[in-house]
């Protein structure tokens, strides 16, 4: 049996990447495999949040993906930190993984930065934490944009290690699922930079709550280059901004890079542009009122998301007890 988990953090707004690499890909897994999708909340808390942005923050990452198209009578739908299990199997991870495991990944490193001091012990263990947020419902596939794919070597190799140390083929060893035209979106500003929600200029992103003006204008600033759009993929060598915004077209538009290179070749950034943001509009627009008209009801998202828990407790259960009584605890 398959089964998919996948989570996004509530910090800050959502943007087109999370958009392209992760959750439109939901969307179109949740028709052939049972699906749980997670607001990881306590993921979020590795860094600083404000509660009350935090609170916001949840119930408008839930209602990104129903407006998205993820039905969540059909997929399990919740936050994270109402099902203990993440946490408790997050523990017994932390006591399987090794320090030069941790030490190897490169988001904890770009995430702390200089003062490696000063990070929580939660940033640098956050591998450990997403692994038992999969490995939990002993999910077999992890659709994620390109930037998760280091993440989900370290949850392959948990899940070997605890299944060598018990002697016990416990946990599935996990398949990503990284695909679509556009895995890695880069910043607007800089295509050597991923898009990403903690940049600080604004101009970087196009984010989902960015109204039709906003999202022309960010493209219509967006960094190019003086020569015309190449004919051929062939031609991105030493172009990351044009790769990045025809990589964004072809995705938008469900086309691949080749046809949308073929359309556009020779043609000015400037005409490109204009293409692009009515095409990034056209598209973002229907999820965006739908957002807005979920926002406008927190009743129901969070009624949405208890409903999700409920679930996801009761599929967790049995396969923490499994654990338990694996490593040697007493029953209860
Ligand atoms: P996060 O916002 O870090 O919780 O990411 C949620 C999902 O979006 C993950 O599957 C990421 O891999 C994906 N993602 C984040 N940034 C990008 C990006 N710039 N391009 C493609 N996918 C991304
Ligand atoms: N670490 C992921 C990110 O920042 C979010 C995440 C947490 C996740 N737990 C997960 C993704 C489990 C996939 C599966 O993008």
């Amino acid at each position: 049996m398959s089964r998919i988990f996948s989570g996004v953090q509530p910090t800050g707004d959502l943007h087109l990447g999370n958009y392209l690499g992760a959750i439109r890909n939901w969307v179109r897994l949740q028709d052939d495999y049972e699906c749980l999708f997670c607001v990881v909340d306590m993921h979020a808390i590795t860094v600083w949040q404000e509660p009350d942005e935090l609170r916001a923050s949840t119930r408008e990452v839930a209602a990104a993906l129903l407006a998205s198209g993820i039905d969540p009578r059909r997929n399990i739908v919740f936050n994270q930190s109402q099902v203990p299990g993440h946490a408790e199997l997050a523990w017994i991870f932390n006591c399987v993984a090794r320090m030069g495991w941790l030490n190897r990944m490169t988001q904890f490193k770009e995430k702390a930065g200089k003062n490696r001091e000063n990070a929580s012990i939660g940033l640098f263990a956050y591998p450990c934490l997403m692994a038992a947020d999969i490995l939990l419902y002993k999910a077999t596939h992890v659709p994620v944009g390109e930037d998760q794919k280091q993440h989900l070597e370290l949850t392959r190799d948990i899940a070997q290690k605890f299944n060598n140390d018990f002697k016990k083929e416990l946990f599935p060893v996990v398949e990503p699922l990284i695909f679509g035209a556009a895995t890695r979106v880069m910043s607007l500003r800089d295509g050597s930079k991923k898009m990403s929600k903690s940049d600080p200029s604004d101009l970087s992103r196009i984010t989902m709550t960015d109204d039709a003006d906003t999202i022309a204008k960010k493209i219509r600033k967006a960094k190019s280059d003086p020569d015309a759009l190449p004919d051929s993929p062939d031609g991105f060598k030493g172009r990351p901004e044009a790769a990045n915004l025809m990589g964004i077209y072809a995705a938008l538009s469900d086309s691949d890079i080749k046809e949308v290179c073929e359309r556009f070749g020779g043609e000015q950034f400037s005409t490109f542009k204009q293409h692009l943001a009515d095409l990034a509009v056209d598209k973002l627009s229907p999820i965006q009122d739908e957002m807005r008209r979920l926002m406008g009801d927190p009743g129901y998202v969070d009624g949405m998301l208890n409903e999700g828990a409920v679930r996801a407790q009761e599929m967790a259960e049995p396969i923490l007890k499994e654990v338990r009584e694996t490593i040697g605890f007493l029953r209860k």
